[in-house]
């Protein structure tokens, strides 16, 4: 059975091997998934996803969120498997046909999750790329098509933020996974930051999130420990309820 661990995603957004691996001997009896994304993994390459894979519990979410011509996602994509990573992620950008492809030929099992719209991006971005007015004034339109686009494309689920967690599960089904960052507990320390869309990690879990990733709240706590067992009992008290 899954246990408040196992909703835990940590990024380990730190520029070096040596600091990721010390938040991975911190964290690893306290998370169920340590993030691997863009800038640790340019900077340091497969052997960070070798250091947690090592800790025998822990899973890999490799973050990089491809986006390229077909053959070439599809090559990456099988390369990041070869590594046993649990989870990677993909743009929609390229169209069904390419999520398709990915998701069909995966020896290793690696599951497929599906970035629909970036949450850096508002509605004046997406005027200026060319979007239709509806997406323009709603977003959360454009990351239901996205998102129902990778359902049928057979991705295992999507990356979105806590606001719009209700709707997607709501109309892909509860086995379709949603991960969600901009995660912020109340008590959190951290200041104002770059995250828009927030939610505490109760609500999150509450509103039918599988994934929270949760950071910045934990790495700038005095004591990440504690802050990770707040975390912890934010989510175990969601599940129970
Ligand atoms: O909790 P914190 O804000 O530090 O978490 C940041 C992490 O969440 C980063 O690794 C970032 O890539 C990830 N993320 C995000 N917003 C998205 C998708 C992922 O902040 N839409």
């Amino acid at each position: 059975m899954k246990g408040a661990k196992d909703y835990l995603i940590f990024p380990l957004d730190v520029p070096t091997y040596e600091e990721a691996v010390r938040y991975i001997e911190l964290l690893k009896e306290h998370v169920g998934l340590f993030k691997v994304g863009l800038e640790l993994f340019v900077s340091v390459g497969p052997k960070i996803l070798r250091a947690i894979r090592e800790t025998g519990g822990a899973g890999i979410f490799l973050d990089l969120k491809f986006h390229d011509i077909p053959a070439t996602v599809k090559n990456a994509f099988l390369a990041a498997s070869a590594h046993g990573v649990t989870y990677t992620t993909v743009h929609c950008d390229e169209g069904k046909g390419l999520l398709r492809s990915v998701v069909e030929n995966n020896p290793s099992g690696t599951k497929v999750l599906a970035v629909t719209v970036l949450t850096s991006l508002e509605g004046n971005d997406l005027k200026e790329l060319g979007y239709l007015d509806r997406y323009v004034n709603d977003i959360t339109e454009l990351v239901m098509l996205r998102a129902r686009m990778a359902k049928e494309a057979g991705c295992s689920g999507v990356v979105c933020s806590g606001l719009e967690v209700e709707k997607v599960k709501a109309e892909l089904g509860k086995d379709f996974l949603v991960v969600t960052p901009g995660i912020r507990p109340a008590w959190s320390l951290v200041g104002k930051d770059d995250q828009k869309r927030i939610i505490t990690p109760h609500q999150a879990i509450k509103r039918g999130a599988d994934y929270i990733v949760v950071g910045r709240p934990i790495r700038a706590a005095e004591k990440p420990i504690e802050a990770t067992e707040r975390v912890l009992g934010e989510i175990e008290m969601a599940i129970t309820e």
